[in-house]
């Protein structure tokens, strides 16, 4: 079945069991829906266009892979051309036995403790974004706001200037949507991420600071210091992993209560505190997750009974298995009270994500302070939504009426 497709360098995809990709123009815009056709028909789906690659869309398929580190190995952590550049970004680039102490010296930075501190500094800048709409009478809520907020929050703890943010932008850009088919800007981008980190790594080394950059810059594992590359690795994937994801969330919740008055009313009826906030955010992360990550198949194997075979990629769909209706009632509808909600949005496994903490504090906040400020806006349907396509998907542009 074919969607609504803009221009591509490759034929639009018109058969998605056999000949998925994550950067066709149809992807961002209509995943669940491909996801959902997929399932129908079959619980893994292929494709040849980088390399032969695998999709398991069932909670039971993406649950198999990511729990077994034996077969699939997070070296590709995205699906890209089989010889494509690749430079180690742990934990997640890790397998065990590595990954443990990787994991371990990042986590505590992200505790709940640590993260909790971060909330009347979140509200403040969210504030401050909306202030800056002043009486406008539309906006756009991804470039105007979404994608301001997890950069704020990731400078803050890392450690890095707010006013390079544009250049993180770029960065994400070209790696997620451009690299996975193109070699060349997928160096390019490695080469000025590492620059950068390592000047970033060598100013904390000369002058300690109390942030993450410090903390990375000085790292010992086992009384040993760790390697300048995999010290440029963390800090990498703290840019790459702590941004757009949650911009991707966040725009997806502004966009979903934007076509749905009664919800935003149920929202802005309630205090912060109340329950509802809660299974609200948690059904914005089920329903829109926006991230889906890669395996490299390690020995000949199977999944959900479909061979696979040493080399071969693996995309891990998240955000499908939290579609699947053998795992959740009634997946297709948005319910902002769903009290049994075990969705895979943060991943599944050794790698769950790290960042859970600090993306449901910045999503819940400015779901909170734009409803408030905003409690009837509603999506400009004469104005187009944009999507990202690929490993990171989520509303670029968000065009909407603040009806204040
Ligand atoms: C809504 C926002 C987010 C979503 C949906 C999300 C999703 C995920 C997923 C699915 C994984 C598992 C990767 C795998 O299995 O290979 C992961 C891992 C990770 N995430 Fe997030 N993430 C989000 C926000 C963040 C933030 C704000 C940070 C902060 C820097 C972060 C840092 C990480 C790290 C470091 C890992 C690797 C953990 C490991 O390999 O042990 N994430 N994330």
């Amino acid at each position: 079945m074919a969607y609504e497709t803009g221009a591509s360098e490759l034929p639009p995809v018109t058969d998605w069991v056999h000949d998925w990709d994550w950067l066709d123009d149809q992807w961002g815009p209509n995943a669940i829906d491909i996801w959902n056709d997929v399932r129908q028909q079959c619980p893994v789906a292929t494709t040849e266009r980088y390399g032969r690659a695998f999709m398991p869309v069932t909670m039971e398929g993406v649950s198999q892979v990511a729990h077994d580190t034996e077969n699939y190995s997070s070296i590709f952590v995205s699906v890209a051309r089989p010889d494509a550049p690749r430079r180690p970004a742990p934990p997640i680039t890790s397998d065990p036995p590595d990954h443990h102490a990787h994991r371990r010296l990042l986590l505590p930075s992200f505790s709940p403790k640590v993260i909790a501190t971060m909330e009347d500094d979140l509200r403040h800048f969210c504030r401050g974004l909306i202030d800056d709409l002043e009486d406008a009478g539309s906006a756009d809520a991804a470039e105007q706001y979404s994608q301001h907020i997890p950069v704020h929050g990731i400078c803050r703890l890392l450690g890095v200037p707010e006013s390079d943010a544009d250049m993180f932008r770029d960065w994400i850009f070209r790696n997620f949507q451009i690299g996975p088919r193109d070699n060349a800007v997928k160096l390019q981008v490695q080469t000025e991420m590492e620059a950068y980190h390592e000047m970033m790594l060598d100013r904390r080394m000369a002058e300690p600071k109390d942030d993450l950059l410090t903390l990375i810059a000085h790292a010992e594992i086992d009384g040993k210091p760790v390697d300048m590359d995999l010290k440029k690795g963390y800090v990498g994937l703290m840019i790459l992993a702590g941004i757009d994801t949650t911009w991707s969330a966040i725009g997806s919740g502004l966009w979903h209560f934007a076509q749905h008055a009664d919800d935003r009313a149920a929202l802005v009826a309630v205090g912060n505190d109340d329950m509802l906030w809660q299974t609200a955010t948690e059904e914005v992360l089920r329903y829109y997750a926006p991230v889906t990550m890669g395996r490299k198949v390690l020995a000949d194997t199977e999944v959900a009974g479909c061979p696979v075979h040493a080399g071969d990629q693996m995309l891990l769909t998240f955000p499908a298995a939290n579609h699947d209706p053998e795992a959740f009632e009634n997946p297709h509808e948005f319910q902002i009270g769903r009290e049994k909600n075990r969705h895979v949005a943060f991943g599944l496994g050794i790698h769950r994500c790290i960042g859970s903490n600090l993306a449901r504090l910045e999503l819940t906040i400015a779901l909170q302070e734009w409803l408030r400020a905003f409690p009837d806006y509603e999506l400009d349907t004469t104005r187009e939504t944009t999507w990202a396509n690929g490993q990171i998907r989520g509303p670029r542009n968000i065009p909407v009426l603040l009806n204040r």
